[in-house]
């Protein structure tokens, strides 16, 4: 299971990847615009950042023949730039040309498992099945997850799933339990991981009952 942190802030991609447990980062027109920074420039920092991630960057064209242009633009940044695709009709053909050139990308705002084969049959190399912006509409977003990574494995096609839109720590949980090949999730929930009030408490009486018996491992 891989973790990818979801922003375009060079900050908080800095921060996940100190943790050293930080497989790639998503970011997308919004996060980018957030950002306030120009495109390629942060696109380029956060490479250098994840020097052994995979970074999506977006096309924000329409039709094809300039979302080639694009996205040829966007992949001859960096080797480890990952061109991410919206489902649209063009976008599905323009995966299968960026795939058939060996061009790696992420097929983006998939909500359904129908969306899902058409991305897993033009070549994606990451499906990104949204599943918060689904709960929203007082549906199951993972309902789409777990019947894509069945799919996936049914007709042993080669696209990774990766969980986008995380809310909140029971999103990862449950992509887990799917057996989605990647979660993306904005930094506040990937530092949400780390929290259970046990450790909290334990470490509190360890450090307690050591300091009370007046021990250290480095000499003072
Ligand atoms: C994924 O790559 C998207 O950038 C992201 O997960 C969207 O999340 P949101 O629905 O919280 O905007």
């Amino acid at each position: 299971m891989k973790l990818f942190v979801d922003t375009g802030d060079i900050e908080e991609v800095r921060q996940a990847a100190d943790w050293g447990v930080l497989d790639g980062v998503t970011t997308n027109p919004t996060l980018i615009a957030k950002s306030g920074k120009q495109f390629k420039e942060t696109v380029l920092k956060i490479c250098e950042l994840v020097p052994n991630g995979a970074i999506s960057a977006e096309v924000v064209a329409t039709d094809y023949d300039t979302m080639l242009k694009e996205a040829l633009e966007v992949a001859s940044w960096h080797p480890n730039i990952v061109v991410k695709v919206p489902l649209i009709e063009p976008g599905v053909s323009l995966i299968k040309t960026l795939s058939d050139r060996g061009i790696r990308t992420n097929c983006t705002l998939v909500f359904s498992v129908s969306q899902a084969l058409l991305a897993a049959k033009a070549g994606a190399t990451f499906i990104s099945n949204f599943v918060g912006r689904v709960d929203d509409i007082s549906d199951d977003g993972m309902v789409a997850v777990r019947d894509t990574v069945d799919m996936i494995h049914t007709y042993d096609f080669k696209s990774e799933v990766l969980v986008a839109s995380v809310r909140h720590p029971l999103h990862v949980v449950q992509a887990i339990q799917a057996g989605a090949h990647i979660a993306t999730m904005p930094l506040k929930i990937m530092s949400m991981l780390f929290k259970h009030p046990l450790t909290d408490k334990g470490l509190k009486q360890f450090l307690d009952d050591w300091n009370k018996a007046g021990l250290h491992i480095l000499e003072p």
